[in-house]
């Protein structure tokens, strides 16, 4: 049982369109109650919804939050491309970045450097994502991935204040596989001690569900979770919550 101020984060993906306002009714009322204790919620849905949850959420504390964003802090012949200071404009505070679902695409860790920061001066707060692929973790690789993505990832990034680390094994994603325990602790270790001053607050994502969070809420050193797949169905999300403090 933890009593700790923890963060959980709705990662819905490319899901929802308008009628998943309507799911939202119970997660509001559950914000105003009792039973959330020290949790803060934080919703990042697909870009199309970002001003509708953020006007739905206008009376609560949920925070909301984009999913990636553009290099660049202009405006610009980007098609296709939203960049920090039009998700501020929209209503988010947060925005996620090097989520392994957009560097498989791609993207490298120079090019998030360059997304963190021009998030930070949109003054957005920043869900930054590392973790190792499988094969990397076979080759006892992680701590070197975890360290290069954490070094260049955060280059000339003198305050971090307004960063998050969301520490998300690429094998653990959507797989229903979650690191041992005690491989966990000392990954999350790993990472907080990569930090001269003040770690960053550090996250635990990947199958996070309403099952292995009672294990997974015992591993003191994690602030919150990145949840995907569970946080699109609103049970299941409050359940993860509720059973964090229970
Ligand atoms: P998952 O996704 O919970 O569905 O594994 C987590 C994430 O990709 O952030």
């Amino acid at each position: 049982m933890t009593n700790k101020y923890m963060y959980f984060i709705a990662n819905w993906k490319m899901y929802g369109n308008l009628s998943s306002l309507n799911t939202l009714n119970k997660i509001i009322k559950f914000s105003k109650s009792k039973e959330i204790n020290k949790g803060r919620l934080i919703y990042c849905p697909p870009y199309t919804l970002i001003s509708a949850f953020s006007k739905k959420f206008k009376n609560c504390q949920i925070g909301i939050g984009g999913q990636n964003c553009h290099e660049s802090i202009s405006y610009g012949p980007y098609t296709g491309s939203v960049n920090a200071k039009m998700l501020k404009n929209i209503g988010a505070h947060f925005v996620i970045i090097g989520h392994s679902e957009n560097r498989e695409k791609g993207e490298n860790d120079k090019l998030i450097n360059l997304k963190i920061k021009n998030a930070l001066l949109a003054k957005l707060k920043v869900i930054f994502c590392i973790g190792e692929t499988l094969t990397q973790k076979k080759k006892k690789k992680t701590e070197f991935v975890l360290s290069k993505q954490i070094k260049v990832g955060l280059n000339s990034v003198k305050n971090k204040s307004n960063i998050f680390i969301a520490y998300e094994p690429v094998w653990s994603i959507g797989t229903g596989v979650v690191p041992k325990s005690k491989d966990l602790f000392k990954t999350i270790n790993f990472i907080k001690s990569k930090f001269k001053d003040k770690s960053p607050k550090v996250f635990y994502g990947g199958s996070v569900n309403p099952q292995n969070i009672n294990d997974l809420k015992e591993i003191n050193n994690i602030d919150g979770f990145l949840i995907g797949g569970a946080s699109q169905n609103t049970k299941k999300f409050i359940d993860i919550v509720k059973k964090t403090y229970t």
